[in-house]
């Protein structure tokens, strides 16, 4: 059976034959291209944090301060990097973190199909956001036989959240994420700077567009009055008086898996755990949303340890397979990424995707084998130590 570490395989024999690989195969030169591949504005929109992006930066370097501690002798030749969540079994931890610019970060404008398409070439979910170019429905439709997943932006129109909700259940989406973290923006000074806030100029908003209750609140359709249309919907997109009595409502709305994205507190994942939800989400959106805050990775085993049976998904600060290989061992059961898989978007397309999804899952593999971790389940607090 095929390992993912295989890709370098792959690379090597291209290599023999004259073929050279032309995407990066590390994480700083891969920002530093798909930087330039993306126009300033939307470059802004999509590196920039919250504050002077202190914690966002922390989510990264907090990484280094643990340590694999190897192990000799383990026949590592079959790894098995599978993981079972919300009732799927899926070949790998790794998932696409929701973005909700990706649609425009495509050269041709339609990244989010890219991307879809690309998790089906991958097997990699795709968490796929509220704010999109191409509405869920054709999203969906590109996501082949790996289960995709669908974020919600709760809305404060109680009626168009649940219709984006059963919209993406008929879609065939197989779980829902409710971010809680963004029912207003983070203060991002380098967006501040340029004014730049995409959805207000009608980008990335066709699920929005698309939607019979949201055109329901409109005087004209959006294609003749986009103003107005995106008038409503920066009325619309939060919900600031949502607690924890409205996770009921979220249970009720659906029978798919209920995941909530943005906890870090232990106490919030009992309240979360106790309302019925079938996976925590652990994230601080990439530092985009609240400065001043600790990594998302430091706040993992705890979140972990109030969760009990229920999985936990990690995501903020990933960009390598040995950060993936860490947030496993510190407990977590599948890793998302967000910014490595927009630069791979902006450099080459659903290529570009697929070949930063297969480099993270190879040097993760590799890192197993070569440690003496073949299977996740050998992976745990024991395999790292604190620097
Ligand atoms: C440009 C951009 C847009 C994002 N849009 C969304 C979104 O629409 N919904 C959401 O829940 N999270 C969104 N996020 C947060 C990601 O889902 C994820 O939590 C974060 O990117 C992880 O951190 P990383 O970029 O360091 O990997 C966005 C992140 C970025 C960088």
């Amino acid at each position: 059976m095929a390992n993912f570490g295989d890709y370098q395989f792959e690379i090597y024999l291209n290599g023999l034959s004259g073929v050279m690989p032309t995407m990066p195969m590390t994480y700083a030169e891969l920002e530093e291209r798909g930087s330039r591949a993306l126009d300033p504005w939307l470059l802004s929109y999509v590196a920039g944090g919250a504050g002077d992006e202190h914690t966002q930066d922390l989510n990264v370097s907090v990484f280094d301060d643990w340590g694999l501690i190897p192990r000799m002798l383990v026949d590592g030749s079959q790894r098995d990097l599978s993981v079972e969540l919300c009732g799927m079994t899926l070949p790998s931890p790794l998932l696409m973190a929701p973005v909700g610019v990706i649609g425009v970060c495509a050269q041709d404008g339609h990244g989010d199909l890219a991307v879809a398409r690309a998790s089906a070439r991958t097997g990699v979910p795709m968490i796929a956001s509220t704010l999109a170019a191409d509405p869920l429905e054709d999203v969906a439709s590109q996501l082949g036989e790996t289960p995709g997943f669908f974020q919600l932006y709760t809305p404060n129109d109680r009626e168009l959240a649940e219709s984006l909700v059963h919209r993406a259940e008929k879609a065939g989406f197989k779980g829902i994420v409710v971010t809680l973290d963004t029912w207003v923006p983070g203060w991002r000074p380098r967006d501040l700077t340029r004014s730049n806030f995409p959805q207000l100029r009608g980008l990335a908003l066709e699920n929005y567009f698309s939607d019979p209750v949201f055109v329901s609140r409109l005087a004209r359709p959006p294609r003749e009055d986009l103003q107005a249309a995106v008038g409503t919907w920066a009325l619309t997109f939060g919900n600031p008086s949502l607690t924890w009595k409205d996770l009921t409502w979220f249970r009720s709305m659906t029978s798919l898996p209920l995941i909530l994205k943005g906890i870090m507190h232990p106490e919030d994942v009992r309240r979360a755990v106790d309302g019925g939800v079938d996976a925590i989400y652990c994230s601080n959106h990439g530092g985009r949303q609240a400065n001043g805050g600790l990594a998302s990775l430091d706040m993992l085993p705890d979140v972990v340890e109030a969760a009990g049976e229920i999985p936990v998904v990690f995501d903020s600060g990933v960009r390598s397979g040995d950060h993936i290989v860490k947030a496993l061992a510190l407990g977590a059961r599948a890793v998302g990424v967000g910014r490595p898989y927009v630069y791979g978007l902006a450099l080459g397309g659903e290529d570009g995707v697929v070949h930063v999804l297969r480099s993270l899952l190879a040097e993760a593999d590799l890192l197993m084998a070569v440690d003496g971790y073949p299977r996740i389940a050998d992976l745990g607090p024991a395999a790292l130590r604190r620097r």
